[in-house]
């Protein structure tokens, strides 16, 4: 059994990773939450300096904002950790890279496997569409905080070149489309748990990859399993692409 210490236990993403753990072989041994509430199956504790169950791993699914402490407790248990919050700031980046010298660290903004694969495929769109305008659209719930979502941005990433210019949105401007943009847009609404379109218009066709995700319960599983690959590797940081490329070497 996986023994794992759950950062953000109380929120949405929390308690999807404490219902599916048993699935996927783990156990929640403890969680760290700023506002602890009463009902899970393991204690929760409102910081990381009050944790006294032994853990494998760290699962991080709060806020950018705890950052610093939780690397901090990684650092001093030498507990690999998967961070699954999205919103870092370019120092909470630096930070990330400073910790994964010393432990294992995996880091995705986005954890579905689904996704993963929409970002390969896009990547290799981009490649072979050079020519075509491409434009990025995002859905998400009301209650959420960051836009675009980490996943829009990267899959920016994945389909950008050396010359991209993102355009978040085009309110106001009064100009034609340049070549080298590319447009992020995203919607807020209802309870959608996240829609990610990758658009690629040509001269005389679209082709549109996109993926859909029905629950959240596609982003703990990833998690887990991202948890359950953690265990035994050397210091450094990893992504989806080595999950992946995990698991099609097991094949
Ligand atoms: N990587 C992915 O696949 C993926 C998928 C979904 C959500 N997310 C991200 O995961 C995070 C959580 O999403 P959610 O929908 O569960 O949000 P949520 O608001 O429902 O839950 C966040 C929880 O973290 C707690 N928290 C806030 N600051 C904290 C801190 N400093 N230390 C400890 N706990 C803290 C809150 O009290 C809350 O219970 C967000 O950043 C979201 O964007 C990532």
């Amino acid at each position: 059994m996986l023994r794992i210490l759950l950062s953000g236990a109380c929120g949405r993403m929390g308690r999807q990773v404490a219902a599916l753990a048993g699935d996927e072989q783990a156990q929640i041994v403890a969680g760290v939450d700023v506002h602890p509430e009463n009902g899970a199956a393991f204690p929760v504790y409102p910081s990381f300096s009050l944790v006294e169950e032994e853990a494998d791993v760290i699962v991080d699914f709060s806020r950018p904002e705890g950052l610093g402490a939780l690397l901090q407790y990684a650092l001093a248990h030498r507990l690999p950790t998967v961070l699954a919050a999205t919103g870092y700031n370019e120092s909470d980046l630096r930070a990330i890279a400073d910790a994964a010298k010393e432990i294992p660290v995996f880091r995705s903004a986005n954890m579905s496997l689904g996704v993963h694969v929409l970002r390969t495929l896009a990547r290799q769109a981009a490649r072979l569409l050079p020519d075509f305008d491409i434009e990025i659209v995002e859905k998400h719930h009301n209650q959420k905080l960051d836009a675009p979502s980490g996943t829009a941005l990267m899959l920016l990433d994945a389909v950008s070149g050396p010359d991209t210019l993102p355009v978040f949105g085009r309110n106001g401007r009064t100009q034609k489309r340049e070549k080298r943009e590319i447009g992020v847009h995203a919607v807020r609404g209802g309870t959608v748990p996240g829609e990610h379109e990758v658009g690629f218009y040509g001269p005389a066709e679209v082709v549109t990859l996109s993926h859909s995700a029905q629950d959240r319960s596609i982003f703990a599983r990833g998690a887990l399993r991202a948890a359950r690959f953690l265990e035994g590797q050397a210091p450094g940081e990893y992504s989806m692409d080595d999950l992946a490329a995990a698991m099609i070497a097991k094949k």
